[in-house]
């Protein structure tokens, strides 16, 4: 059993039915016998059953207790000639003799079976079911070479014998019963459905619904690895709690399914999150790998569900279950929705960037990469917190409106396409699994995983005055106060201490194995419109691994929370790079009067701020960029495999013709070119004039105009009229406009453009020359688009 206890044997197949889940405890050794066994002892139940009655009585009386008169000990009668091997056939074994004694007792089979006289077949028949499968674990028990299994098949096997001794029905004895968690994974896995997809139209919605079940029969049949294995696998994961577990499972789901005289609960039904986040990466995993291995021999109609939706239903699941705070674990899932309706989500998530990333078609459906887990920080600042600071944003504000009502654009990419890519971009195949950090992992991606996995937790804490002191949050600011001490040398011990505990500053404390590893301490200047980060630091030893970054994004939502949108730090000079890598700059956009007399003046360190942007999901922000990367470097493939043409070369030069219009070029649309200049052409020659004198005056006189402002001169630029057959500069035009050459804007817009392209054709892109000739035409560009004359 300890082989087929492993997962990897137990996972039922996706396999051709698609739906179906294999048999019971399906791989391994004694596992398969698990599978095996189901159909054995049920064949052999029946045969049992359907045997004379005599042959029942003997059956039952060697797990019955002796009778005879003298209170004799003897609990099971025992045949004076065991049975020979091979059996006797049918026939012979069905004579019975009631008087034979037992080789133990010396009474006779009759004095352990009197209490059955009377006993109904039916009755009988229950208990000949139970003897079946005491026999059945009493041969796991043998065979079983994990401890753990093996000690909760022995109790279920000392409990089956009790409950046939004294004909009750076999009743588990624990602490607790069944349901052990709520919401259970089924109804968890429900409210994701209506929390994710209700907005959906039914057809859409029932796919999901049915990938839903399937997960759930998945789950049912779930071979659940060992405590042992589990501990190698994850040596600081909490292992009593999944010992626990552990034996509730095998004791309510696994043995049940074949040994049917105990009551079987369906795993999906008595257990909730916690269960299922132990087994869910690896499952997910291993169902995906499972999928493409069956791929072939899937159904047709099955195919698309489970090689597309599949994997995508996966990964948006797999958010909500380590998420700390999704609503779908919420008891009130749907009680606590205005109205009864599913609620929006409910992070930080409003980030334009992130919105390619819906998963449907619908304008309000958000995808879960795209606004990843709520902080802990902000969950357990309402739990920590004298007054709590860190509630949900409600579904009512402004955020989450804005977000699902953002029109689309002109130009954006149909949502089908993108749909489509996101659906290749899931499979696990494509992107590597985030576990595996690459070298090119965002510096936070480590920390992002640990704290979903709950390996660390971010708490807002502080002290008060008014509130009973918490024992914890005192010895975690104690914490706080040495690691700020240890790493920042330089401040007075006694000072750090006094701040920290102050009533005024929080900290945003970093959790790991319930000890403090790092924090940044602040003060918050609401009525100024930024808080001081006054200390901020990482333990020595867990420094580099991405902490420091994670910790300031959950500070940054933290105030994007609380409508403070800008910080201020003194940083200390050996932090500057890590400030700048913060977003942190020495441009100070908050006005001095704001913060002068405010903040603290450190010598020696550097006035560093940072404007947060309320749009952008800060520690979901890496995750969201690397997922948009990866879209957009799929969309430029299938459009590189769509244009990838050969047209035949242009013969109209030979003829004579000396220009042509660019969009008449075979194939250049397709590149996605655009004409330029598709604004509105100005048909009255004084307007246009006019136009375009003001725009000329606004480029002359930009700092950036002077190389062109007069023609070349050729002792200035050696060579320069053999390079450039067309010159143009600005003192040319300014005669042209003049003299109404211009007549179109086109003619114009022609003439300056060519100023820039022979600046970049004749100067090295590092000269002056060139990034002037840059910088110009932007300025030009703004100005025409400002003036109507192309498209803004
Ligand atoms: N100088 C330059 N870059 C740095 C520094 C530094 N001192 N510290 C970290 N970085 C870089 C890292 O190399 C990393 O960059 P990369 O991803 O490009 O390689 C990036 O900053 C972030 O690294 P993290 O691993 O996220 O940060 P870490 O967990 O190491 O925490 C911290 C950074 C808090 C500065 C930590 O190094 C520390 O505690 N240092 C000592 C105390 C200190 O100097 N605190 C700041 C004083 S100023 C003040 O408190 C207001």
């Amino acid at each position: 059993m300890a082989d087929s206890a492993g997962i990897q044997q137990g996972s039922p197949a996706i396999g051709a039915a698609g739906l179906v889940p294999a048999a019971p405890g399906a791989g391994g050794t004694e596992g398969s016998g698990a599978a095996r066994g189901s159909a054995r002892i049920a064949v052999k139940k029946a045969q049992l059953r359907s045997s004379p009655r005599p042959k029942k009585l003997e059956k039952l009386g060697v797990y019955s207790s002796c009778k005879a008169e003298g209170a004799c000990k003897c609990n099971g009668w025992k045949s004076q000639n065991p049975p020979p091997t091979p059996p006797q056939t049918e026939q012979q074994s069905n004579a019975v003799n009631l008087q034979e004694p037992c080789r133990s007792c010396s009474h006779t089979l009759g004095d352990h079976v009197t209490h059955l006289e009377n006993v109904s077949e039916e009755e009988m028949n229950r208990l000949l079911g139970i003897v079946l499968d005491v026999e059945y674990l009493y041969t796991c028990i043998h065979k079983e070479e994990d401890a753990d299994t093996k000690q909760v098949y022995f109790s279920l096997f000392k409990l089956l014998r009790k409950s046939i001794l004294q004909m009750g029905k076999p009743m588990l004895e624990a602490q607790e019963s069944p349901p052990f968690e709520k919401p259970s994974i089924e109804q968890g896995v429900n409210n994701f459905v209506q929390y994710k997809f209700s907005h959906l139209p039914s057809k859409e919605r029932q796919t999901i619904m049915e990938l839903a079940k399937m997960f759930l029969n998945q789950i049912n049949y779930w071979q659940l690895e060992t405590p042992s294995q589990r501990r190698q696998r994850v040596p600081n994961d909490d292992a009593a709690g999944y010992k626990v577990n552990y034996t509730r499972w095998l004791c309510y789901c696994n043995v049940p399914q074949f040994c049917d005289s105990l009551p079987r609960y369906e795993t999906t039904q008595i257990f909730g999150r916690t269960l299922l986040r132990s087994v869910f990466t690896v499952m997910r995993k291993q169902l995906l790998e499972q999928a493409r291995q069956e791929k072939d021999k899937l159904p047709p109609e099955k195919r698309t569900l489970i090689l597309t939706h599949f994997p995508k239903f996966l990964s948006m699941l797999e958010e909500e279950v380590y998420s700390h705070n999704s609503p779908i674990w919420s008891q009130d899932f749907l009680a606590g929705a205005a109205g009864g309706q599913i609620p929006i989500h409910t992070v930080i998530s409003a980030a334009s960037v992130a919105r390619p990333l819906y998963y449907s078609t619908s304008p309000v459906s958000v995808d879960p990469s795209t606004c990843g887990s709520v902080s802990p920080a902000r969950k357990a600042a309402s739990v920590l917190e004298p007054n709590p600071v860190g509630e949900k944003r409600k579904p009512s504000e402004p955020l989450s409106h804005e977000e699902n009502k953002r029109p689309r654009v002109v130009g954006d990419i149909p949502m089908d396409l993108i749909n489509e890519v996101m659906a290749t971009i899931t499979d696990p195949a494509a992107i590597p699994e985030t576990s595996l950090l690459s070298a090119h992992s965002a510096r936070d991606e480590a920390a992002r995983l640990e704290e979903r996995r709950g390996v660390i937790e971010f708490h807002v804490i502080g002290n008060s005055l008014n509130q009973k002191p918490n024992k914890r949050i005192l010895m975690w600011l104690v914490g706080l106060q040495n690691v700020f001490s240890h790493q920042l040398p330089r401040m007075p011990k006694e000072y750090i201490t006094r701040l920290v505990f102050d009533p005024k500053h929080k900290t945003l404390s970093l959790i790991k194995d319930g000890r403090v590893i790092g924090g940044i301490c602040f003060r918050m200047f609401p009525s100024q419109g930024f808080t001081e980060i006054v200390f901020c630091a990482v333990t020595s030893n867990e420094q580099v691994k991405g902490y420091g970054t994670h910790l300031m994004n959950h500070l940054k939502e933290y105030h994007i929370k609380h409508e403070i949108l800008n910080f201020l730090t003194y940083a200390d000079e050996y932090a500057i790079g890590y400030f700048k890598k913060q977003g942190f700059s020495k441009d100070i956009k908050v006005p001095k009067s704001k913060y002068v007399g405010y903040i603290k003046d450190y010598e020696g360190a550097t006035l560093m701020g940072c404007e947060l942007n309320p749009s952008i999901p800060y520690t979901e922000f890496s995750v969201i960029i690397k997922k948009q990367k990866e879209i957009i470097k799929k969309l430029i493939e299938r459009k590189q495999a769509q244009i990838r043409k050969v047209y035949p070369g242009l013969s109209c030069f030979k003829d004579g013709v000396r220009q042509i219009p660019i969009e008449s070029i075979p194939g250049i649309r397709e590149t996605g070119w655009k004409p330029v200049g598709k604004g509105k052409e100005l048909k009255d020659p004084d307007q246009l004039y006019s136009t375009l004198k003001t725009i000329l005056q606004h480029v002359k006189s930009h700092q950036n105009a002077w190389p062109f402002m007069e023609p070349v001169k050729k002792t200035e630029a050696p060579g320069y009229y053999q390079v450039i057959r067309f010159p143009m500069d600005l003192k040319t035009m300014s005669e042209r406009l003049k003299s109404r050459y211009y007549t179109t804007r086109k003619l114009f817009m022609a003439d300056m453009q060519r100023i820039f392209t022979n600046c970049r054709e004749y100067n090295p892109p590092e000269s002056e020359y060139y990034k002037c000739a840059n910088l110009l035409e932007k300025f030009f560009y703004t100005k025409i688009k400002e003036a109507g004359l192309i498209e803004k």
